[in-house]
């Protein structure tokens, strides 16, 4: 028979490698995979491409069904479209990282980010890896694992410079942090570890070992159901 479909929620702040580990375990474990921060990059960089004043709750609430967003969730291709068009590079642009929190503070704009997600989970059929802030405290609270990954700030700062090929440390520090405490302190769900979450501090471990862990935890709680 085949194994039942499981569901993996991966949340923790940015630079403790949720995105390599998250693609790394749903790829060896056959299952699908979701980059939440993708999607509300690829909602900033609409907002951002159309004028929208991202000062404004209520210009973005206005707005917010207006772009069709398509996230293809496998693992070793992920993908992520705004109206057909590929934005996977776009997205990651400084204008958008430095938008992105504001934007998804808005509470419309989660409530149809959220949806988009619950859908995507609902439909994959061997289970998914999903990544984000409020994976397992609002998203999927059912999830049958839920992953808190955490570092210090100093790796979290080394490991985003050395992603944006030798940009300034210091700087990188201090922006992480900013967006950090942005989506730490906003109202709506905002970035938690969930009670039934596993917290991994990853400072001292390789992206391998971390890998490692999770799919660990995962086998255990497969084996359990
Ligand atoms: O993971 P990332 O750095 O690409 O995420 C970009 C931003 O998206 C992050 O600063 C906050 C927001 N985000 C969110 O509010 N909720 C999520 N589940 C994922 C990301």
């Amino acid at each position: 028979r085949t194994a039942p479909a499981v569901i993996v929620a991966i949340d923790g702040p940015s630079g403790t490698g949720k995105s390599s580990t998250s693609k790394a375990v749903a790829a060896h474990l056959g299952l699908s995979y979701l980059d939440t921060g993708a999607q509300y990059r690829a909602i900033t960089w609409w907002m951002a491409n159309n004028n929208i004043d991202i000062t404004d709750p209520t210009a973005i609430a206005a707005v917010v069904g207006k772009p069709e967003i398509v996230s293809g969730t496998d693992p070793s291709a992920p993908t992520i479209t705004v109206d057909g068009v590929d934005v996977s590079g776009p997205i990651r642009s400084q204008e958008v990282t430095s938008k992105v929190s504001a934007v998804s503070a808005v509470p419309e704009v989660r409530a149809r980010i959220t949806e988009l997600q619950r859908s995507l989970a609902a439909s994959a059929e061997a289970g998914i890896v999903v990544e984000g802030r409020d994976i397992g405290t609002t998203v999927l609270p059912d999830a049958d694992l839920k992953v808190f990954l955490t570092a210090s700030p100093e790796a979290r700062a080394a490991r985003r410079s050395g992603e944006l090929k030798g940009a300034d440390i210091h700087t990188t520090r201090e922006a992480l942090i900013k967006r950090d405490a942005a989506d730490s302190n906003r109202t709506t769900s905002p970035l938690a570890k969930s009670d039934d979450a596993v917290e991994v501090d990853t400072t001292d471990l390789t992206l391998q070992q971390v890998i490692e862990c999770v799919i660990t935890l995962v086998e255990e709680k497969r084996a359990a159901k």
